[in-house]
């Protein structure tokens, strides 16, 4: 039976989405979105014209995404490097385009009823760029589908040591340090993500083969799809390649997706002692 077609979907993602298997999409996928800078520089154009660029990229992934029913997504927007390294009236530009992004986006936001939240040391923002946060955040709060998570100010290094520090309080402010407990699934709950499953599927763009520090602990088994197209060219249809991709992966988790099959090991056991009792029948026959 041709499984239904989300509303929305234009022609070329229609034709794309007919490919997928909608019962085995992914639970979450992040996206590290980079080559904004390229993508102006063979144009001529300053960095920052790649970086407006780019909102055009995040709304049509961003609505493709909620259309077919992803339930989460989170976009690397900018680290805690880009911020800190990056020069001053570029950090100032991406900070005045993220909060008209957000002010432009949420009626379309609550129109595809998703849900907006955020990663990273928000504290350490501009004051009039956290308060846009919140508000974006509070006006999308009573939504119920996907949840979109941005980046901002993130590194994955940062998050586990806040994480552990979390972990820390949490124990001392309950009874003590002796009560402190660590296993994966404590410092899983101390993470930004603790509401997220972890990504299982990780998109980069512009060919580059790194994690840059990008959900490090929450990327331990996911797929990772690199794509050489640059950021502000990406769509919903590259999304939905992408998801395509991750569907013809096997996904093992360390262990065997055929159990019936032997491990090499079992069949090299096999093979040793057919050659001992070949070798032991010759013994004999001699
Ligand atoms: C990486 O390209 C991109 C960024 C550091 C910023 C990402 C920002 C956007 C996509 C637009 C704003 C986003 C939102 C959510 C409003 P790069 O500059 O590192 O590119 P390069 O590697 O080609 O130099």
């Amino acid at each position: 039976m041709q499984a239904r077609i989300p509303a929305g979907l234009d022609r070329k993602e229609i034709e794309a989405y007919k490919h997928l298997d909608p019962a085995r999409l992914p639970r979450h996928i992040a996206i590290i979105m980079d080559g904004n800078g390229r993508w102006a520089r063979r144009r001529h154009m300053p960095r920052v014209a790649g970086h407006r660029a780019g909102v055009t990229a995040v709304r049509s992934t961003v609505e493709t995404a909620a259309r077919i029913g992803l339930p989460a997504l989170t976009l690397y927007a900018f680290s805690e490097e880009n911020w800190k390294k990056r020069p001053k009236a570029e950090v100032n530009f991406l900070m005045g385009l993220l909060g008209r992004y957000l002010k432009a986006e949420v009626p379309t936001l609550n129109k595809n009823n998703i849900r907006l939240e955020y990663i990273g040391r928000q504290h350490e923002l501009p004051d009039d760029v956290q308060e846009r946060m919140e508000w974006a955040r509070e006006s999308t709060a009573s939504n119920t589908g996907m949840i979109l998570t941005l980046a901002l100010n993130y590194s994955a290094r940062s998050e586990i040591v806040d994480a552990l520090r979390s972990l820390v309080n949490a124990a001392s402010r309950n009874g003590g340090l002796e009560h402190l407990r660590i296993d994966e699934d404590t410092v899983a709950s101390h993470l930004y993500t603790a509401d997220l499953p972890d990504p299982d599927l990780v998109i980069r763009t512009s060919g580059e083969m790194r994690l840059s520090n990008f959900l490090l602990w929450q990327l331990a088994y996911a797929e990772i799809y690199v794509t050489g197209t640059l950021w502000p060219d990406f769509r919903g249809l590259h999304l939905l390649e992408g998801v395509a991709e991750y569907q013809k992966r096997e996904r093992r988790y360390g262990g065997l997706n055929h159990p019936e099959e032997k491990p090499e090991s079992a069949h090299m056991s096999e093979i040793l002692s057919n050659k001992s009792a070949v070798r032991r029948a010759k013994a004999a026959r001699n």
